[in-house]
């Protein structure tokens, strides 16, 4: 199946959000929506009213990553369609299987995000429990950062894993992502990913999502 392209909308331009929306909607499979606290991560980007508000504007799927301190917090806050991905960071510290736990009774999908330096034998006891695992690709925070070729051999360890014991997650990569590197990501099996500068930075956002789509067809 080919990589699925979620842009990411925390790099678009916030003054003309709905515009954004009206554009891709039929181009993509679903938006990556990025949440932060200030604390996980030294950024803020949107909170809860504008998370919900966004995914109820659309009928793409909705994919939002948690860079937060305590999911918890934010996930009672969210009102996303069933079926929407929710990502929290292995490294948050909180009781991860609760968080697990409560995501899944909220009726959306549930993922682990591992900081570049986080191996991913580390998540080992959750991969049968998760729907996804995002491997980022950048140190979580900020977009326009430089991809760190180095974290694909997580995917190689997570795709032996699944196949190992059955397991159904689907692997995600966040972070760097642009038309120089998505044809190497698309072959080493990631099944989606999120791209921020590598669409809305361009000149003409929606001809780079096709280009990256055209580039990653066979994949
Ligand atoms: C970074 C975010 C990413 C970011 C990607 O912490 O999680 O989703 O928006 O932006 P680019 O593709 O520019 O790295
Ligand atoms: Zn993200």
């Amino acid at each position: 199946m080919a990589l699925k392209i979620y842009p990411s909308l925390m790099s678009a331009d916030q003054l003309n959000l709905a515009e954004v929306l009206r554009m891709f909607d039929q181009e993509c499979a679903g938006y990556h929506i990025d949440v932060m606290d200030g604390h996980f991560v030294d950024n803020l980007t949107w909170g809860p009213r504008l998370v919900n508000t966004v995914a109820l504007a659309t009928d793409r799927h909705a994919w939002v990553h948690l860079m937060v301190d305590d999911p918890t917090i934010w996930i009672e806050r969210f009102e996303l369609p069933a079926g929407s991905s929710v990502s929290f960071h292995f490294e948050s510290p909180c009781d991860l299987s609760s968080v697990i736990k409560r995501v899944k009774e909220k009726g959306w999908r549930v993922g682990l995000a591992l900081r570049p330096k986080t191996h991913a034998e580390e998540v080992s006891g959750y991969l049968g429990v998760i729907d996804h695992v995002v491997v980022m690709s950048v140190d979580p925070g900020f977009s326009g950062q430089q991809f760190l070729p180095g974290v694909l051999t997580k995917v190689d360890w997570l795709k032996e894993q699944r196949e190992k014991h059955s397991h159904r997650y689907l692997i995600d990569m966040d972070g760097g992502i642009d038309r120089e590197n998505i044809v190497e990501v698309a072959s080493r099996g990631v099944d989606r990913v999120a791209v921020g500068s590598g669409i809305f930075k361009k000149d003409d956002p929606v001809a780079a999502l096709h280009e990256l789509q055209r580039l990653t067809a066979g994949s």
